[in-house]
């Protein structure tokens, strides 16, 4: 693989300054973005008021966690513009979550905010690898989701040639890789292995292709993911991490020589991780559920944001700016099983290990008797597709999640290409348990 570490003049002066430098900055638009919540969007002046606090009580950093915090429940009881901070009028552009309970979840952008969130982006596509004049092929889905459009305007920043193909017809996808020459692309993981697949159907060798990084995100995925995909195109996979209450995908990036886990863009997004049981902010380095305030946003200032992720934080390496580890999953995504706790990431994590399964994957949850009962379906790779090495293939991941997980799942070996595809977020688990 190419060395594509960027030449440090091509930094923003700020990714590589001392933390106090960073520490100082974040306190005086904490300061800043607190008020500008507090004077001008009646929730934050009511939850404030109800706690107690009151922006001028913020002295550090520290005091940051006397601060009541926010949730999804809180945006959608101010559908659809009431979390706003500045007049609708001035808002550039909305954008919006599927919502697929209810409401919808809006979020706004004033013309500085889009101009900020290109910049981070911009910043996170040079952390990956990518330099002015490379040609990015932009697969997240555009439209109200922020993945397609986000990185757009970060990769017209950053000076690259873009194909803002979005997502899905996936033979075009492989076809304008190749003709086009993409240097990089930007989809999500889940949606890449599709893109692998449709490489191999077309009969092309997926290590020549002409990809050098692949920046992946809006999902969980490992590390044994990670090595999957850089091997079968022999290029670098790097991740990039956002949501949209925060601003979109760019809130964090891994550089590419390191691969160690995201660069938190500390200088717009603040991070603190918490027990999410008691709210109550964990130990340095300790797991926990990554909350995050905003400190430059105009239209839309959060405060203390609870995102649901569970990772760590760990100290700046190639940048200053600290590091969360790649995401385990979300508490919702968690599933007990039996009094165990899975996350869909465990058993992605063991299926790369047996090599005559393919990376595809999806979790059913059933009820057998009283008891709930995992069923993980996966397909056999076309090489392996007679009865006794499904069986085989089958035997071994279920040893291994025993073993490593701790729990006993069914495994169900598909043909190729049978297991449900995602052309964005992969749907990992399906709950067919009857309901109470
Ligand atoms: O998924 C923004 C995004 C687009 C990020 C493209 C990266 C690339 P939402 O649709 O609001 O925004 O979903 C946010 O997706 O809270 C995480 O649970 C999950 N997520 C996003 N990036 C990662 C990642 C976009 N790198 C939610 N690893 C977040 C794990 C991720 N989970």
């Amino acid at each position: 693989m190419e060395d594509l570490t960027p030449k440090k003049e091509s930094l923003d002066a700020i990714e590589i300054a001392s933390r106090d430098e960073i520490s100082a900055l974040q306190l005086e638009r904490m300061k800043w973005s607190l008020n500008h919540a507090y004077s001008n969007v009646p929730h934050y002046k009511a939850a404030f008021d109800a706690a107690g606090v009151h922006p001028d009580d913020l002295k550090s950093l520290s005091d940051l966690s006397k601060f009541p915090f926010t949730v999804k429940q809180d945006l959608r009881d101010n559908y659809p513009f009431n979390m706003f901070a500045v007049p609708r009028e001035q808002i550039a552009r909305v954008h919006a979550s599927s919502g697929t309970t209810g409401q919808p979840t809006v979020v706004g952008y004033t013309t500085n905010d889009l101009d900020m969130w290109a910049s981070v982006v911009a910043r996170s596509l040079r952390a990956s690898g990518l330099k002015p004049g490379d040609l990015l092929h932009n697969a997240y889905g555009y439209g109200l989701f922020t993945g397609g459009l986000g990185i757009h305007a970060g990769a017209e920043k950053l000076g690259l040639t873009q194909v803002p193909v979005s997502g899905g017809m996936t033979p075009r996808q492989v076809r304008l890789i190749e003709d086009f020459r993409a240097d990089g692309i930007t989809v999500t993981p889940s949606y890449m292995l599709s893109i692998l697949d449709e490489y191999r159907k077309q009969g092309y060798d997926p290590r020549k292709s002409p990809l050098k990084v692949g920046i992946f995100g809006a999902e969980p995925w490992t590390n044994a993911m990670r090595l999957e995909v850089e091997d079968a195109f022999d290029m670098h996979a790097v991740d990039i991490y956002g949501l949209s209450e925060i601003i979109g995908p760019g809130v964090a990036n891994e550089c590419v020589e390191t691969k160690d886990g995201l660069h938190v863009w500390e200088d717009h997004f603040y991070p603190e991780i918490v027990d999410p049981e008691t709210g109550e902010p964990v130990a340095e380095g300790e797991l926990g559920e990554l909350v995050f305030t905003s400190l430059t946003k105009e239209a839309f200032p959060i405060v203390r944001y609870r995102t649901r992720d569970l990772t760590r934080l760990l100290p700046g390496t190639a940048r200053s700016m600290r590091r969360m580890e790649k995401i385990t999953g979300r508490s919702d995504d968690m599933i007990i099983l039996r009094g165990v706790n899975v996350f869909p990431t465990q058993i992605e994590e063991q299926l790369m290990t047996v090599n005559t399964l393919a990376p595809h994957f999806q979790i059913e949850l059933t009820r057998k008797g009283r008891m709930d009962h995992m069923i993980v379906h996966v397909e056999a790779t076309t090489g392996a597709a007679g009865q006794a090495a499904r069986d085989a293939s089958a035997q071994q991941l279920s040893k291994r999640i025993k073993s490593t997980v701790g729990i006993t799942a069914e495994i169900r070996t598909a043909d190729p290409g049978k297991v449900a595809r995602s052309e964005g977020k992969a749907v990992r688990v399906v709950d067919n348990r009857p309901k109470e």
